[in-house]
């Protein structure tokens, strides 16, 4: 791996954390083959992760309306965003198109600031993945019917999280300087 700056070549600077934290083939072929389970659960997944950021008043406040109460079209907005996300998360896209849909999503969380909530805290969007990976855990638990096949797709799931979630951190943090 040589230098560069990571935010000047998105592709390659997913590409190699891919190869850093492991990613095989296998794991690839994983989660392309529990994508189906995933996607079934779509709706319970971000209806689960937008319920909970409304129980905390810091997540919460970038989903209220102007009269202080959960805006649903709101909710329903980022629920589809968030859906879009995932179902691009379950193919493994590595494309150059792929790779700069990922950066403005990190920096529609680190740039752009909404009226009400300002910036999303960086430590937040660190703590959805965790709700991310611990969803998907449980749901792979409970459907795929092997203790085994549950543990291979979390594991390749929680390498592919944390890859999105380095580069959606991208706009807070500094890239360093080669
Ligand atoms: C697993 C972590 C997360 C993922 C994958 C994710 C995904 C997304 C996606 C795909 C969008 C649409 C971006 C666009 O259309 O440009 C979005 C927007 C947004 N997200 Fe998240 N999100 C995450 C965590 C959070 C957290 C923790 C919060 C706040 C508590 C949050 C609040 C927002 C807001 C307010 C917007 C709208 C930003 C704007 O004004 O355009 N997100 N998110």
């Amino acid at each position: 791996m040589s230098s560069y700056l990571p935010g000047t070549d998105m592709t390659r600077f997913i590409r190699e954390l891919m190869e850093f934290v492991a990613l095989s083939d296998d794991d690839i072929e994983a989660i392309r083959r529990t994508a189906p389970v995933v996607l079934a659960h779509e709706d319970a997944f971000t209806r689960a992760l937008y319920d909970h950021f409304l129980k905390f008043e810091a997540t919460a406040r970038f989903f209220l309306g102007d009269d202080g109460r959960p805006d649903a079209a709101k909710l329903e907005r980022r629920r589809h965003s968030l859906a879009r996300w995932l179902r691009e998360t379950a193919e493994v896209a590595t494309t150059q198109e792929f790779s700069y849909y990922l950066l403005a999503v990190g920096l529609s969380h680190s740039h752009r600031a909404d009226s009400r909530g300002g910036v999303v805290p960086p430590h937040f969007v660190v703590g959805a993945m965790s709700l991310a990976q611990t969803a998907l855990a449980r749901l792979f638990r409970e459907t795929l019917g092997d203790a085994g096949r549950a543990l291979e797709a979390s594991q390749a799931w929680n390498k592919l999280l944390l890859v999105h979630l380095s580069v959606l951190l991208l706009g807070y943090v500094p890239p360093a300087r080669p």
